[in-house]
């Protein structure tokens, strides 16, 4: 992938995390074979082979901090990911964002049709959450327990879905929603998956209070400067370098900062989300080094 932005630590570390999580990925999703394979192929065609694992290394850089296991930390990792996947397949379906593109090649509709596609991405968010439930991801049941708790209500009605409801209301909208709407519509689409992946390692860790407050802190920020770097690229980027369609939010009426404040100054919000994530991370040492780095790439990224 594209390493703009990236710190040389950074981009050494990634991609080793991009390798490993995509080896779990493919240990965890069933091979696509039996008489429903194009469902399971369309899963592991979602899910495998591209995106920029960055909710997956947050899990992983977390858990680093309190020493979890790899293996543990990696099927969580790789869960959140399947749960990403599952929401990228639906906001590409004809009835919301209608996109043929993702991550350089064709969406699951596109290569299949709508119904493998709402399936599939179906599939996706419940294999994510039969990855975190299994004995295997952690030897304490009230650990697992508590990491579907929190999966469930970050994707869910008050999370990711909810966002994308607002998404979708606003696009019909007549009226254009006010700064702090958007900012809430963010929160909830995007910012929630994301806070619950820096979050994940601290659960995995049985870290203090205050350090998985801070961890979850640095996600929520990190999570709303990742949008409004969305939306800037959906303004800025081209087809090539994004690896799906760009220059459509305009014209689609999507509510973003983007629309609202101009470029110059959601990128100026957008700087400032990033520093307020790492000062987060001032009691949590130099361990932390590479989550400082990403909270950076977050806003310089191409992709
Ligand atoms: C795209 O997420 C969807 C948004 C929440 C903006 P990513 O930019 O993380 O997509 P991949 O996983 O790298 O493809
Ligand atoms: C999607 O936001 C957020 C999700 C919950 C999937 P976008 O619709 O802006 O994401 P892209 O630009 O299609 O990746
Ligand atoms: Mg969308
Ligand atoms: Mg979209
Ligand atoms: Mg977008």
């Amino acid at each position: 992938m594209d390493r703009t932005g990236m710190s040389e630590a950074l981009a050494a570390a990634l991609a080793e995390a991009q390798a490993e999580i995509e080896e779990a990925l493919d240990t965890l999703l069933p091979p696509a074979e039996g008489p429903e394979a194009p469902l399971l192929a369309a899963m592991r065609h979602a899910a495998m082979g591209g995106g920029k694992r960055l909710r997956g290394f947050l899990v992983l850089e977390g858990a680093r901090q309190f020493r979890v296991a790899r293996a543990s930390a990696l099927r969580v990792a790789a869960a959140i990911e399947m749960l990403h996947a599952y929401s990228l397949v639906h906001d590409d379906l004809p009835a919301m964002d209608d996109d043929d593109l993702r991550r350089g090649r064709p969406t699951v509709h596109k290569q299949w049709d709508e119904a493998t596609a709402i399936l599939a991405g179906d599939a996706l968010q419940t294999q994510a959450f039969a990855v975190l439930a299994a004995p295997d991801t952690h030897s304490d049941p009230a650990v697992r327990a508590e990491l579907c708790l929190r999966l469930a209500q970050a994707a869910g009605a008050r999370g990711m879905c909810g966002g994308q409801m607002l998404d979708m209301l606003a696009e019909a909208a007549t009226e254009p929603l006010g700064e702090a709407a958007v900012a809430r519509l963010q929160l909830l689409k995007t910012g929630k998956l994301i806070e619950f992946s820096a979050e994940a390692g601290a659960i995995l860790g049985k870290a203090p209070h205050p350090q998985r407050v801070a961890l979850a802190a640095y996600g929520h920020d990190i999570g709303a400067a990742f949008q409004i770097a969305d939306d800037l690229l959906d303004a800025t980027a081209t087809e090539a370098e994004a690896g799906k369609r760009t220059g459509k939010d305009a014209g689609a009426g999507k509510a973003t900062l983007v629309g609202l404040l101009g470029a110059g100054r959601a990128a100026a919000q957008a700087e400032r989300l990033v520093e307020q994530a790492k000062a987060h991370l001032d009691g949590m040492g130099g361990e932390a080094g590479l989550l400082r780095a990403l909270a950076d790439f977050v806003i310089a990224r191409r992709a």
